[in-house]
């Protein structure tokens, strides 16, 4: 790992080499916590990305290295659509990973975005997150988020010029995306900055010229809510070459 100018970076060749460490990091990180407190509470983000990462730790020889009984599964944001639909976060997830590996139903935790409405589905996810520990300040603190990075430099649900950029104060709010005409629920930046650990993976040439925008601003760029997340030790981007290609030499 290297550091940018604010954050810890390192570059991997291709999607499949991100997959590859970012499952390694993930069987680390979900040890850690069930040596520390017998649960490993995550949440899963939507995106192709993280959908390559979720295959991998499918894959028999990485499953084999976790105990899933531990797992508390959750979600970083969710589309406003039904569980079976072809956009739902859930439903992707559900296909690569949790389809595939023995973690019990009642341990994942999915987002119901399609039951009422926005606001009303975000305050039932946010009692559902009542389920976690909390950090010092008492916000839900997830031992690993996982998050992707859109073009715009969005994450999660967090995309430029939404309110929800501003919520301080819930842990899960609903989003009118403009540009996506659609609902969006969505962890706020107060969750994501609690979590022990987050591991932002990034892979492609759409992400190059955000990705050296947001790697070597001096401070965050406001517009990108991706560089609104705090630099932490807790903070890992994991990018691919692509993705890299307008980084410093050093990095990776
Ligand atoms: C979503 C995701 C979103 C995603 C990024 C990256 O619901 O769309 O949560 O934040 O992670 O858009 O997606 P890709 O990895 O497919 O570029």
């Amino acid at each position: 790992m290297t550091e940018s100018t604010r954050y810890r970076c390192q570059v991997v060749a291709d999607p499949a080499a991100l997959a590859e460490v970012a499952a390694e990091r993930v069987v680390t990180l979900a040890a850690a916590a069930c040596a520390d407190h017998d649960r490993f509470y995550i949440a899963l983000a939507g995106g192709s990305t993280p959908r390559a990462l979720y295959a991998r730790l499918a894959e028999a020889d990485i499953a084999a290295r976790i105990d899933w009984s531990r797992w508390q599964v959750f979600f970083g944001d969710e589309r406003c659509v039904p569980p079976d639909d072809a956009q739902s976060n859930y439903h992707m997830a559900r296909e690569a990973l949790l389809a595939h590996v023995p973690i019990a139903p009642a341990k994942v935790h999915r987002i119901e975005a399609e039951l009422d409405d926005p606001a009303a589905a975000a305050a039932r996810y946010a009692r559902e997150l009542e389920h976690l520990p909390r950090d010092v300040d008492g916000w839900p603190r997830f031992d690993l988020v996982l998050l992707g990075m859109g073009d715009d430099g969005h994450t999660a649900s967090l995309f430029p010029d939404t309110a929800i950029l501003g919520e301080h104060t819930l842990p899960v709010a609903a989003v009118y995306v403009e540009k996506l005409a659609a609902w969006r629920i969505s962890l706020t930046l107060p969750v994501l900055d609690a979590a022990a650990n987050v591991l932002l993976l990034v892979a492609g040439s759409a992400k190059r010229a955000v990705l050296h925008e947001v790697m070597q601003a001096p401070a965050p760029l406001a517009q990108y809510p991706v560089s609104w997340l705090m630099p932490r030790p807790g903070l890992e981007w994991l990018v691919d070459t692509a993705a890299a290609a307008d980084l410093d030499p050093g990095l990776g």
